[in-house]
């Protein structure tokens, strides 16, 4: 009988280690990680330079609130700026925790201009943004929703990838624009760039921020370290979380100077945020990025995994519609009578771990570190898969 709250939908397995794109169970069976945390792992699991980091700064100063400065975060948030060209970084815990901020610096950069009636947050169709209050109701999904009312008012819904619509729903009301360049627990969907680009003259044309929600799809996972920059599309702020410090709690808002000041002391914080030990893993998160030359390599390990998905997808085409994504963020829908559910499970019994996301699709973010072998070595696990869920039916 476990105390832990059964909140998850858990997995009967406990993993004591990790090995780069392999985690080890408590009987010592290794498995090929292809969830990575769901997009967390970007360096995989137990990376050396992240331990070296993260013993280092715990053995230099853990704590000493956002009172005071400490060269960790500044150096991050430099860092930051630097790669992405925004200006200014808040750091908060989580990804969720991000999108409140984003929420709340929206909303109070209106205000400040006088313009008080500019309160609604335009969120799209399909999108995740986090479970607190605020971002759960931008969140526009009855299963999350339900049972959590009365929400927060002032969040509306615009259906994703539909310009027309975008068109009549950003109106004056409008403080920012929330929204994922790849939806990821959706099931895998990315924007279609016409969208992101149609966003970004209605948001300047409106006089609304443009927010995108990097939690899952940034920090390298679609090639490039940003996502906006896979689309070439400028929004005025993205939150960060997940992957930014390879496994350690935090989040992270990257805006421009020009609302910056929207926020000033006293207005948001967080006690944990930005702490030294996981902007110390951030550091080297980004160190061994470039190091590693993550950015040529995800687009050639994901045209591998795509090619092999494209192949099975054709073979068992019974069992799979064809693959979406970008980069290291791939779905691969499964089609009816047959459920993702049983993949994963099939393909756990095969000692490779995937997940199931939005609708019935299998979801694949693995390190942006798995080697070919590794790929090519799920595909084939996955026609097994295939093969066993056809039986059942
Ligand atoms: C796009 C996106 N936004 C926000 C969140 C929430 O992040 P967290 O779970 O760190 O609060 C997630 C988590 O899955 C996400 O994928």
């Amino acid at each position: 009988m476990t105390a832990l709250l059964q909140n998850y939908n858990r997995a009967p397995l406990t993993f004591v280690r990790g090995e780069g794109c392999e985690l080890i169970d408590d009987r010592g069976e290794r498995y090929l990680d292809l969830i990575g945390g769901i997009a967390v792992c970007a360096l995989g699991h137990a990376h050396p330079e992240i331990a070296r980091a993260v013993a280092s700064q715990a053995a230099t100063l853990v704590h000493a609130s956002n009172l005071f400065e400490h060269e960790p975060a500044g150096r991050l948030a430099a860092e930051l700026a630097r790669r992405s060209g925004f200006d200014r970084v808040f750091f908060c815990n989580s990804g969720t925790e991000a999108n409140e901020a984003a929420i709340k610096l929206a909303r109070k950069h209106a205000f400040r201009r006088g313009e008080i009636e500019r309160t609604t947050i335009l969120s799209c169709t399909g999108g995740f943004h986090g479970r607190t209050l605020g971002a759960l109701a931008a969140t526009p999904n009855a299963a999350y929703q339900e049972g959590f009312g009365p929400l927060p008012g002032g969040f509306r819904t615009t259906p994703f990838n539909d310009v027309e619509a975008l068109g009549s729903n950003l109106d004056e009301s409008v403080a920012a624009l929330l929204v994922e360049p790849v939806q990821g627990e959706s099931g895998v969907h990315p924007a279609d760039p016409a969208f992101l680009r149609a966003a970004r003259q209605a948001c300047t044309r409106r006089g609304a921020l443009l927010i995108f929600d990097e939690i899952q799809c940034g920090m390298g996972r679609l090639g490039p370290t940003f996502a906006f920059q896979y689309f070439g599309v400028e929004p005025d702020a993205i939150t960060l979380a997940k992957s930014l410090a390879n496994g350690l709690p935090i989040g992270a808002v990257l805006l421009k100077e020009a609302f910056a000041s929207a926020l000033r002391p006293g207005d948001h914080g967080s006690t944990f945020g930005g702490s030294p030990v996981p902007c110390a893993a951030a550091l080297a998160h980004l160190r061994v990025r470039d190091a590693q030359m993550l950015e040529t390599r995800v687009p050639v390990a994901s045209a591998r995994l795509f090619d092999g998905l494209r192949a099975l997808a054709l073979h068992y085409d019974d069992v799979f519609d064809a693959p979406r994504g970008i980069g290291l963020l791939i779905g691969l829908p499964v089609r009816s009578p047959h459920d993702a559910s049983d993949l994963v499970q099939a393909l756990r019994e095969r000692h490779v771990l995937a997940n199931k996301a939005g609708g019935n699709t299998l979801r694949f973010a693995p390190p942006l570190v798995i080697e070919d072998a590794q790929i090519d070595r799920a595909v084939v696990d996955l026609g097994v898969a295939a093969d066993a869920t056809r039986r059942r039916h």
